[in-house]
């Protein structure tokens, strides 16, 4: 579509959108990763950039190209996500919490890659849990940042959800159904549930992507603009 077609209500805004998976290294040709295809963080990025805001993209590995405008850094691990959302925290003013970050790393990272001799048919990989990035950055925020998190679950979506929302002391949690059709990681469509902090509750059908974006920028822009 035409741009001119975007309302420009996010101008002079800068969105920090973080996308796509994590990957952990296990070894120097191997990593823990997810199925985070990093579309619908891109789509948020997109139509932010689109109307009008200043976008960083911090995002892990994914095939898609950045949103044209938009500044995009690579990473790869949790502590490198971390560091680079901590970096461009400062001058945000809008946060949006949509990667898929890896729960758990390997406890050490073995410099050489590790072989099946000697391991007698079986390995244990001892995990450790990693750094919460969006609790982090919940706890250090400035009162006027909007601070948005995503919580994909199978059930109890709205316990979860908003349990989320107060543990990380986010202003909005977008809650994703997983496990049904046209919904999650690989989908171009998606079916969410917003909840605000204030108690605002917003149901959205099973949409694009893009537009499932322009609805949450639309509940953002309601609440900060
Ligand atoms: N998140 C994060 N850092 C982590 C884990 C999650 O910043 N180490 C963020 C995600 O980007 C997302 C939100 O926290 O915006 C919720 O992620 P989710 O995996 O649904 O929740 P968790 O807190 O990890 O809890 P669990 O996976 O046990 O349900
Ligand atoms: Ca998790």
């Amino acid at each position: 579509a035409c741009a001119l077609f975007y309302k420009k209500d996010l101008k002079a805004k800068t969105v920090l959108v973080s996308a796509g998976p994590t990957v952990e290294p296990i070894d120097p040709v191997r990593f823990i990763s997810n199925h985070s295809s990093g579309k619908m963080g891109y789509a948020i990025a997109g139509a932010a950039e689109k109307r009008g805001a200043n976008v960083i993209l911090v995002s892990g590995p994914v095939s898609l190209d950045p949103p044209v405008g938009v500044t995009r850094v690579s990473v790869g691990s949790c502590d490198q996500m971390y560091d680079a959302m901590l970096e461009s925290l400062d001058q945000a003013d809008i946060i949006i919490k949509v990667a898929a970050v890896g729960d758990f790393k390997p406890v050490s990272v073995q410099a050489h890659k590790i072989k099946k001799s000697g391991t007698q048919g079986a390995v244990t990989l001892e995990l450790t849990q990693n750094k919460d990035i969006l609790k982090a950055i919940g706890l250090k925020k400035r009162k006027n940042q909007y601070l948005v998190g995503f919580a994909a679950e199978t059930r109890d979506l709205e316990t979860y959800a908003v349990g989320k929302m107060e543990k990380k002391q986010l202003d909005m949690i977008v809650a994703n159904i997983v496990g049904k059709s046209g919904s999650g990681f690989k989908a171009d469509t998606n079916k969410v549930k917003l909840f605000t902090r204030d108690g605002q509750v917003t149901d959205l059908p099973l949409m694009t992507k893009e537009k499932v974006a322009h609805a949450i920028l639309d509940a953002v822009v309601q609440a900060v603009v």
